[in-house]
């Protein structure tokens, strides 16, 4: 009996989202709301990925920037750099783009409830890690206390500004934000200096806390000695690793790292695991 296309879906074949909304965080930032034309949902965990395609241009891993527990659509921050990014940043409400995914590991859900929730953002690391900051806002009383450090170059970087000014406001989420600098005529009333500088104004319970980390890869290893200074032990140390990727799905073998394929056992690595591949230096 013949298959019919839908039930022997190829992970290679994409599936047509139209643009519903585009947004401009930054000069080189956009956040884009995206909806399946057939009407389906994504399904994706926190810190998954999808991977977007524009015909005649190619195709590039990108993180969900929104969590599951938030709409039919779902949103992707994107940072214009080359040719997929760039035309992504071109496109208009109403046009589509081809997604395939979710792919990756995500953060461990059933294993963070309950539990205290340091969030470690440098610069567009902000993008992946939201999705899992809104899941635990939506479902706040699921987890202990919650810390978002956030931290980039200059004011002008800072992304989600208006989501970050709801988070300020609440009583039941601390939020940390600092400024690598602040040039002289910008007014910016918080933290300056390197995001590790925010580390002593958090007061952490070693034993119950998970640190969530993703930023550039310079920053990884400061943050890390930061949360092994706070008594945060190294597999409640998640990080999320960017390797060159294809086909996302363990088949192509670009992001190898070893025996670890990043795109299916990853992007989310424990700070123990990771210690494993010595190739992966933090
Ligand atoms: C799991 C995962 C999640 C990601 N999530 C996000 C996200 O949420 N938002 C986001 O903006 N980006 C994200 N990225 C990064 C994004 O996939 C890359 O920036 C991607 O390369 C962009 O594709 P592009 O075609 O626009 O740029 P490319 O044409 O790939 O160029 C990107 C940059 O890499 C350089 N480059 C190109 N090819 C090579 C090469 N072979 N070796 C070294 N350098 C090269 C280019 O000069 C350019 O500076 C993620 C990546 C991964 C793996
Ligand atoms: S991207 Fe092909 S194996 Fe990971």
């Amino acid at each position: 009996m013949a298959s019919s296309r839908e039930s022997i879906r190829s992970p290679y074949l994409p599936k047509l989202a139209e643009l519903i909304k585009g947004q401009t965080l930054s000069s080189r930032e956009k956040l884009f709301q995206l909806r399946f034309k057939d009407g389906s949902t994504l399904g994706h965990k926190p810190g998954q990925f999808v991977e977007v395609s524009i015909l005649g241009v190619g195709e590039a891993p990108i993180s969900v920037s929104s969590s599951p527990t938030r709409d039919d659509a779902f949103e992707l921050g994107i940072r214009a750099v080359g040719n997929v990014t760039q035309a992504l940043h071109c496109l208009k409400p109403g046009e589509a783009v081809g997604i395939r995914g979710p792919f990756g590991n995500g953060f461990p859900l059933p294993e963070l409830l309950g539990r205290d929730l340091l969030f470690v953002a440098g610069g567009i690391g902000l993008c992946p890690l939201r999705s899992m900051i809104q899941y635990a806002v939506d479902k706040r009383d699921q987890f202990g206390k919650v810390s978002l450090l956030y931290g980039c170059r200059q004011p002008a970087e800072q992304l989600f500004r208006e989501e970050l000014a709801e988070w300020r406001q609440r009583q039941d989420i601390q939020l940390l934000e600092s400024v690598d600098h602040c040039p002289a005529d910008v007014a910016w009333e918080r933290h300056v200096g390197v995001i590790t500088t925010l580390f002593p104004q958090v007061q952490v319970n070693p034993d119950k806390t998970t640190a969530l980390v993703v930023g550039p890869p310079v920053m990884y290893r400061y943050v890390v000695a930061e949360c092994l200074g706070k008594g945060i032990a190294k597999n409640q140390i998640l990080l999320s690793l960017e390797r060159r990727m294809k086909c996302g799905v363990g088949l192509c073998g670009h992001c190898q790292i070893n025996n670890i394929y990043v795109c299916l056992d990853g992007p989310v690595f424990s700070y123990e695991e990771l210690g494993r591949l010595r190739e992966t230096e933090v």
